[in-house]
């Protein structure tokens, strides 16, 4: 039975959605575990687009079961609305999801601090979601957030959320001068969605193991990509998660051979949103292009991405980092019509030319890209269904990247809806 985990390999915004909406049909689970709401996975099917923030793309399959792990952030009040425009969209919701009752709680403050923590980073702002992430998994590792099982005993709720309130409403008002959080309003409306939410809540730790022992076929999917995680991404420019392959074990309590493909989502060129340095980026007429060839801009926000040609170096990094055997590359239409395709190699940084990707932030901003030029296609793989149908530069270009990852292709993507992709294995 298949195990494959789905992982971003640039900064997010990879297409894993569509990756994981396509591979999810044959799987029996398909389990998130790490992230929250900041996530924007778009699945189209038959020309109807579907946004998924916080539930696992597997929904969209009747017969799959979704798991959020204890790994993710959850913010009910997010989470009640997706249920519910799935609901009315024709999408099943009931016993096939299941929500980690370790998986920390989002609160309205969480999100009010996200906005107030940016205010005063000035110019040194990270472009967040405004979610609420950072704040929560602050919470969590300062081991005072309110996890999801907390949330449906109302005892323990009063207690922890009149303690955080004590803390939040001090920064809020004090600090801030901001309007604080009435504890009568929180409190009721926590219990509301308690109420909402109770009969989804349960140990996923219990649920994956028997999974596992069943043999049944699993997908785990990633949310944000590699050069966003906490720990090796280009932080300070980064979310508050482990998006890359550890972040599996522990968000999900799974051991680690309870993975065995790892798939490496790459978007054909790349995109970043939010602040942060970003080698290959082309701000000028070449961005533009890029962004609204690939409609890049954000699921979750709206927000213009940023838009650059494809950085072997980071790839190759996420390749390491993440052990992975396999990509699926995303968007390969976008790059129809190009005649010449760049790719960055090496980056050079004080004079010095390497292929390592950086890990110290400041000497990762002084690093300028050197390409690689590739012969463009001419005939358009925009739909294109069948290996024997793609330009043989195009195929070239997919192979290349491959070759200089040292993995297999898995599929690679030439439009937004789900029969647009070439299976490669
Ligand atoms: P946060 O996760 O909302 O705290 O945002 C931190 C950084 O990660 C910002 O640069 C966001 O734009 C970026 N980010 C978070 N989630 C995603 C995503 O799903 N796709 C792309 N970028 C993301």
């Amino acid at each position: 039975m298949e195990r494959i985990a789905i992982l971003g390999a640039q900064w997010g915004d990879e297409g894993k959605g569509k990756v994981v909406d396509f591979l999810a049909a044959d799987m029996d689970v398909v389990a998130r575990y790490s992230g929250g709401p900041n996530a924007g996975h778009t699945v189209i099917i038959n020309g109807k687009k579907y946004i998924l923030h916080l539930i696992p793309s597997g929904i969209l399959h009747r017969n799959t079961m979704c798991v959020m792990g204890n790994g993710m952030v959850v913010d009910p009040a997010a989470l009640i609305e997706e249920m519910k425009e799935l609901q009315e969209a024709g999408v099943y919701i009931g016993e096939n999801l299941i929500i980690s009752e370790s998986a920390h709680v989002i609160m309205p403050y969480h999100k009010k601090l996200d906005a107030l923590n940016e205010r005063i980073r000035g110019k040194r702002q990270i472009g967040t979601t405004l979610r609420g992430i950072g704040p929560a998994y602050a919470d969590k590792a300062s081991r005072i957030g309110i996890r999801m099982g907390e949330l449906l005993d109302p005892e323990i709720l009063k207690e922890k959320l009149a303690f955080n309130l004590k803390i939040k409403n001090a920064i809020i008002e004090h600090f801030f001068g901001e309007e604080g959080y009435s504890f009568d309003d929180l409190y009721s409306q926590a219990l509301e969605w308690a109420e909402k939410l109770k009969g989804f809540v349960d140990n996923t730790v219990s649920y994956m193991k028997r999974a596992l022992k069943d043999g049944k076929s699993i997908l785990y999917e990633g949310a944000q990509g590699t050069m966003l995680d906490i720990d090796h991404g280009t932080y300070p420019y980064v979310t508050s998660s482990n998006p890359t392959i550890g972040g599996i074990m522990t968000g999900l309590g799974v051991p680690k051979d309870s993975v065995e493909r790892i798939v490496g989502v790459v978007k054909a060129y790349t995109t970043r949103v939010g602040g942060g340095p970003f080698p290959t980026e082309e701000t000028g007429n070449l961005g533009d292009l890029l962004r609204e060839k690939g409609g890049e801009y954000g699921a979750t926000t709206g927000r213009p991405r940023r838009c650059g040609w494809l950085d072997l170096v980071g790839l190759k990094f996420a390749t390491w980092v993440n052990g992975l055997t396999h990509i699926a590359i995303t968007k390969l239409d976008v790059l129809d019509g190009f005649e010449k395709i760049k790719v960055c190699i090496a980056y050079e940084i004080d004079g010095e030319i390497t292929e390592e990707f950086p890990t110290d932030y400041v000497k990762f901003c002084k690093a300028r890209p050197i390409y690689k030029e590739l012969p463009g296609w001419k005939t358009p793989v925009k739909g294109k269904n069948k290996r024997e149908e793609l330009p043989k530069e195009a195929l070239s270009y997919v192979e290349f990247i491959a070759e200089q990852l040292g993995v297999d292709i898995m599929l690679v993507s030439t439009g937004a809806d789900r029969k647009d992709t070439v299976m490669f294995i």
